[in-house]
């Protein structure tokens, strides 16, 4: 747990057991690091010499002293090279993360941080604090439900030193934490194991943050999902003892404003169906609803800071299970939409779920803007690894709009094209599109998007291919191994900057 609080002192002058300072590589401690510190700490430079500390990205240094009788920390985290006169955001976020585990590492409790000054990045002093306190909470996320050392529970207090902006930046610190709050619910959710989060569950947790924050949350039922012609979701659900579950959660501001629906795939357990994955595949599959819990998660910080824009959001949860009752290779379903598709592959079962929640958001609400979420496919991870989401759009402005939140949020994007030419690939004889594109087209994302596409008609629509950033990303400081919560901050600026 981390508390922050803003203060005017100066770090060495806040009553902590570590100051903290972030320098770019090539600093100079009598230069670069305020007089205050280096006239009480006089063997700093001496000591950073000593340890060949440049400031490099992901590199951090320890100096102990003594200091008014107290045995003190400074703790110097790197944020690499500056590209021109500045560092990036991105460099920043990492050296925060950096502090955390060095915290973490030295059994540090209380630390006073000195914000460096905005000029550094090139951006506001109420956007440095919004991220600072973001990325805090973020590296401080631990899933420790099942362990009997709870390492969550532990209560670390940092001051964040802010020199004169301490009224100005109160807000952006508010924002900042109900932002990493989010996130953190999101890995939470996903972390959590397959057993134990089932499609009910995600729903009973939307709907009570929903009742906490004063939004309204609607959850159609198994029963319904079906009376109402939502077969592809039925049909993915079918082999499973639980019931899927169609999570609405709306915001709304005024009828006049325009609506932005947010759409996640909500499979808390892929095991492929009848199409089985094999066990190393399945290892992590209670990832698969990564894109509903950060839909959901969104909502959570949406209710609290109000966007000018309506909110819709939708989340069909579904187990993905063998049985005698699955859905087998060969069927053919029918959509909320009226579409059909042959189902050639059940392990391509996300698509199937999101055309009926695609359809039902077209249908219901008219978006003026629709995004989705989803661990779609593997062909995506392999194609960008874990740093960089997939990005599919035939909207260049709605594109636009997402590689601008992707890159003031810290959850990067990559545009894949998506010209007719694949389109062919899901053509099927036996029905008007097939779950899986025929093999001389290769593109697995691609075609997937296509899919996907099939279902939005007119609206203006991205969808974000989640599959190699939601889980698992190595080397990141303010990550840890399981889920990431990525594209929650995206979302989160996306509607928060809608112009
Ligand atoms: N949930 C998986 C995609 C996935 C893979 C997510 C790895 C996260 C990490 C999805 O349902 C799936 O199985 N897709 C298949 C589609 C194929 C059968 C056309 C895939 O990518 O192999
Ligand atoms: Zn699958
Ligand atoms: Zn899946």
């Amino acid at each position: 747990m981390i508390c922050l609080t803003l203060s005017s002192k100066t770090v060495t002058s806040a009553n902590a057991h570590a100051y903290a300072l972030c320098v770019y590589e090539g600093f100079s401690v009598t230069k670069d690091i305020s007089a205050t510190v280096h006239a009480k700490f006089p063997i700093l430079a001496q000591a950073v010499k000593q340890k060949a500390f440049k400031g490099s990205a992901q590199t951090h240094c320890v100096v102990s002293a003594l200091h008014n009788k107290k045995l003190i920390h400074i703790i110097l985290v790197g944020m690499g090279k500056k590209r021109g006169l500045h560092c990036t955001l991105e460099s920043y976020r990492r050296a925060l993360g950096k502090l955390i585990r060095t915290a973490e590492c030295y059994k540090l409790t209380s630390i006073a941080l000195q914000i460096p000054e905005a000029s550094c990045f090139k951006e506001s002093y109420d956007d440095v604090i919004q991220h600072t306190a973001t990325t805090l909470h973020m590296a401080d996320y631990r899933f420790d439900r099942f362990t009997k050392d709870k390492p969550s529970k532990i209560k670390r207090s940092i001051t964040l030193c802010v020199g004169s902006y301490v009224t100005q930046v109160k807000k952006a610190l508010s924002v900042g934490e109900v932002i990493g709050e989010a996130v953190n619910n999101a890995r939470m959710l996903i972390d959590t194991p397959p057993s134990d989060l089932t499609p009910a569950v995600l729903a009973k947790h939307a709907e009570s943050i929903a009742r906490q924050h004063n939004i309204s949350c609607k959850v159609l039922s198994e029963e319904q999902i079906k009376k109402m012609g939502m077969g592809g979701l039925a049909a993915v659900s079918a082999g499973s003892e639980q019931d899927c579950k169609l999570i609405i959660m709306e915001y709304k501001v005024s009828a006049k404003a325009p609506t932005v629906a947010l759409i996640g795939k909500g499979i808390t357990f892929d095991s492929g169906g009848l199409s089985l994955k094999p066990a190393n595949a399945m290892e992590t599959m209670k990832e698969d609803m990564s894109g509903a819990a950060a839909v959901i998660s969104a909502m959570q910080a949406i209710a609290q800071l109000q966007p000018k824009v309506n909110v819709v959001m939708v989340a069909p949860a579904a187990e993905n299970l063998p049985s005698g009752a699955a859905a087998k290779p060969g069927d053919i379903i029918t959509f909320y939409n009226g579409k059909t598709a042959e189902v050639r592959n059940t392990d391509a079962e996300g698509r199937l779920i999101l055309a009926d929640a695609l359809s039902y958001a077209v249908k219901h609400y008219e978006p003026d803007f629709m995004i989705d979420l989803a661990t779609l496919t593997g062909a995506c991870q392999y194609a960008l690894g874990p740093f960089f989401t997939g990005m599919f759009s035939k909207h260049d402005s709605a594109a636009r709009r997402v590689e601008v939140a992707a890159h003031s949020s810290g959850d990067r994007v990559w545009r894949f094209p998506m010209d007719d030419d694949y389109l062919p690939a899901i053509q099927t004889p036996v029905a008007d599109i097939c779950n899986i594109g025929k093999p001389a087209y290769k593109a697995g994302a691609t075609t997937a998007a296509f899919f996907l596409h099939a279902f939005v008609g007119t609206t203006p629509w991205v969808h974000l291919d989640i599959a190699g950033t939601a889980f698992d990303v190595p080397g990141m400081s303010y990550y840890r191994t399981g889920a990431t919560g990525a594209g929650v901050r995206l979302l989160i600026d996306l509607v928060m900057n809608w112009k």
